[in-house]
């Protein structure tokens, strides 16, 4: 598997006539297994058209600070991001990063982000060898900044010299430098992950549902499938996830049980991220309930509790974790839930908390063994939180108990 298998790319895209080769350089990072996140400048728009991005990237191509559905994208950008890599990187960005001076979605991305960072300079011969970009570079380099240099060749207008963009597969030939052959520490498992909140219908357009968004469970299953993990991946959401996942799609409670007895045989890792309802109509309303008929009664039922279930079907060789979102009394709530519910590990997030949980792209945990280990993941992106709680599965099934770390 490549080392950029569910790794979390964000790609600058800068104004530049090279920027067009940042498509091919897109396309063979996804090919790669990378989950890519191009943000593209203003300038860089004139240049190649967003749809194309869009297309072959894992997200749609983002280019505004401005963003009606994310208010501060910079920041999840940069904090999620596993790398960031700039292609083509113009004159004007090894300024602005040098100088700190944040004026677009990309520059604000960059200052933002502890993720390594590679930048790919492409510009004229005249551009490239002036001493205040040669200056530039040395300071970018010297506070650890990869600088993919620019090749000699032909350039727009005709001219040759040095400047011209280094070619895709030294650029992902960088990336995959600086993320390393990364640990395989999951080969050989199969990893069964569950995302998302269910939905349980009141009639054909109603539903009963939670605010889970999925992106922890997603996170998941993109670092199993990194960390060389076999992964099914059971979701309520449409949310993106590296190639080599296998994606069940379910909606409800019921079909969130069947999928998991369905997958959790063959399983040595099963992974209760998903927000399953409690509860569902006992009778879904075959035809959209209507107001004039008066204020409906909804019964409910109970739905089978599938932690608990996997729980009280204790195999040999499988680790089962589960999750539990918590507003008060947190770690002694987790505490009688690891037992009641049978896991092996219990991950919690107490979701009163700011920028934890539910919609948001971060998470603070505390993971608990059975032992009465507890580990506590301070306030990170979901990826990482993803990669603690995989560190704690590895830590288990080698007999460890959960100590503090960091
Ligand atoms: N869970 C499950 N099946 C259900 C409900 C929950 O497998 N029908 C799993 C979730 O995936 C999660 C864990 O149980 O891993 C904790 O869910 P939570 O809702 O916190 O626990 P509950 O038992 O519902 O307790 P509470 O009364 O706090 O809601």
């Amino acid at each position: 598997m490549s080392a950029l298998a569910g790794r979390r790319i964000v790609l600058g895209v800068c104004g530049g006539i090279a920027a067009y080769k940042a498509i091919e350089v897109c396309r063979r990072l996804v090919d790669d297994g990378a989950h890519v996140v191009p943000v593209m400048t203003e300038s860089a728009t004139r240049f190649v058209g967003q749809v194309t991005f869009s297309a072959l990237a894992s997200e749609p191509v983002r280019t505004s600070l401005w963003d009606e559905d994310d208010p501060i994208p910079h920041t999840h950008l940069g904090q999620s991001a596993d790398l960031v890599l700039v292609a083509p990187a113009t004159a004007r960005l090894l300024a602005s990063l040098v100088s700190g001076y944040s004026h677009d979605l990309l520059t604000n991305t960059l200052l933002a982000t502890r993720a390594p960072v590679v930048v790919c300079p492409a510009m004229h011969t005249e551009m490239w060898e002036h001493p205040a970009v040669r200056a530039n570079v040395d300071t970018l380099r010297s506070r650890g900044v990869v600088v993919v240099d620019p090749e000699t060749g032909r350039l727009a207008g005709g001219d040759v010299g040095a400047g011209r963009l280094a070619s895709p597969e030294r650029i992902v030939a960088a990336v995959e430098g600086v993320l390393g052959p990364g640990t395989k520490d999951l080969a050989g498992l199969r990893v069964l992950v569950t995302a998302g909140g269910t939905r349980e219908p009141i009639d054909p357009v109603r539903f009963l549902g939670n605010r889970s968004s999925g992106r922890q469970g997603h996170a998941l299953a993109d670092e199993a499938a990194a960390r060389g993990a076999e992964v099914t991946l059971v979701t309520t959401t449409g949310l993106p996830v590296g190639p080599e996942v296998r994606v069940v799609g379910v909606t409800t409670a019921d079909e969130m049980h069947q999928a998991v007895v369905e997958h959790a045989d063959r399983a040595d890792v099963v992974v209760m991220a998903a927000a399953v309802a409690d509860f569902t109509p006992v009778a879904p309303a075959a035809s959209k309930l209507k107001k004039a008929d008066g204020v409906p009664l909804v019964e409910l039922r109970p739905t089978v509790d599938i932690l608990a279930e996997l729980g009280r079907d204790r195999r040999e060789g499988r680790t089962v974790v589960g999750f539990a979102a918590e507003t008060d009394d947190v770690e002694q709530h987790a505490r009688s839930k690891i037992e009641s519910k049978g896991a092996d590990l219990l991950v919690v997030n107490d979701v009163s908390a700011a920028g934890v949980g539910f919609e948001h792209e971060t998470n603070e945990v505390r993971i608990l063994d059975r032992s009465g280990g507890v580990r506590h993941v301070p306030l990170t992106s979901k990826s990482k939180v993803a990669a603690a709680v995989l560190d704690a599965v590895v830590e288990i099934r080698t007999g460890g108990r959960l100590e503090q770390v960091g």
